[in-house]
């Protein structure tokens, strides 16, 4: 199996593939502004196995195109929306977030939980923005400080995992500065991370060692995640990820 092909793996049973939490789904579309949310279109990008595509289904009744690289969490993804009778509302679509098909201004929501990284923020936030209706607005939770200094081995690891990890005002001045105003921001709380990502993660790295044989790939990603976690319990106070929601602008700058 590639890493790839193990990632997915070790990842496919669980409920989320990132830090977040139904209430924190919640809190964020709180921000979000409708006389109809039924009527919202909404494209989930990079949305796993569908935790957070479930919570804005069931809550808003909208029609939501749930895209993701890997057809093994659509299918996850599919089977619960059956089961649960959410496949009137959900369609997925097998794509690369860096190069997707849609129209110009399908959306009335742009909906991305810990998955942006994969494009870069502010990539993302310019590449996606044309699929948005004006006035439309944009939900991203991403890798932020919470410091503005920090030890030295927090900071060389994520300069090592993902040096575009910044602090929250640096992130919002790049949202303004792309053509988008900020109508909600808030850090996700550490039982997001723990109970909800982290433990399960935990639960099902010895199984996924025995279900591979031990094989030098299958320790590696074992050894990375739980440094990962290690590393998250010993520093958790000076990053999370950060909830940014905001609108795209209706008047465009001239300058
Ligand atoms: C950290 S997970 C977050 C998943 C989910 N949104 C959640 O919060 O549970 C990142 C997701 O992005 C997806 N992904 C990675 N690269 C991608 C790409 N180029 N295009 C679309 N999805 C991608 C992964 O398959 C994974 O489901």
């Amino acid at each position: 199996m590639t890493e790839l092909e193990l990632l997915v793996d070790l990842h496919k049973d669980g409920v989320r593939q990132g830090p977040g939490s139904v209430e924190e789904t919640l809190k964020a579309f709180s921000f979000i502004e409708s006389e109809h949310f039924e009527k919202l279109k909404i494209v989930d990008i990079g949305c796993g196995t569908g935790g957070q595509t479930i919570t804005l289904a069931k809550h808003t009744g909208a029609q939501i195109t749930a895209v993701d690289l890997f057809p093994e969490f659509l299918n996850v993804l599919n089977n619960k929306a059956n089961e649960l009778e959410l496949l009137k509302n959900i369609k997925t679509v097998e794509a690369s977030m860096d190069n997707l098909a849609f129209h110009d201004e399908e959306f009335d929501v742009i909906w991305s939980e810990g998955a942006i990284y994969n494009i870069g923020f502010e990539r993302g936030l310019q590449e996606w923005k044309k699929y948005l209706k004006r006035g439309g607005y944009i939900a991203v939770s991403e890798a932020t400080w919470l410091t503005k200094s920090r030890p030295k081995e927090i900071e060389e690891y994520w300069n090592r995992e993902y040096a575009d990890i910044n602090m929250a005002a640096n992130r919002i001045k790049l949202i303004e500065d792309n053509g988008y105003s900020l109508v909600g921001y808030f850090v996700l709380k550490q039982s997001s991370w723990m109970k909800n990502y982290y433990e399960p993660i935990k639960n099902r790295l010895q199984k996924f060692l025995e279900r591979h044989n031990n094989s030098e790939s299958a320790k590696q990603l074992y050894e990375s995640s739980v440094e990962e976690i290690e590393i998250y319990e010993k520093y958790k106070d000076y990053y999370s990820y950060g909830f940014y929601v905001a609108k795209k602008n209706i008047i465009f700058s001239l300058l």
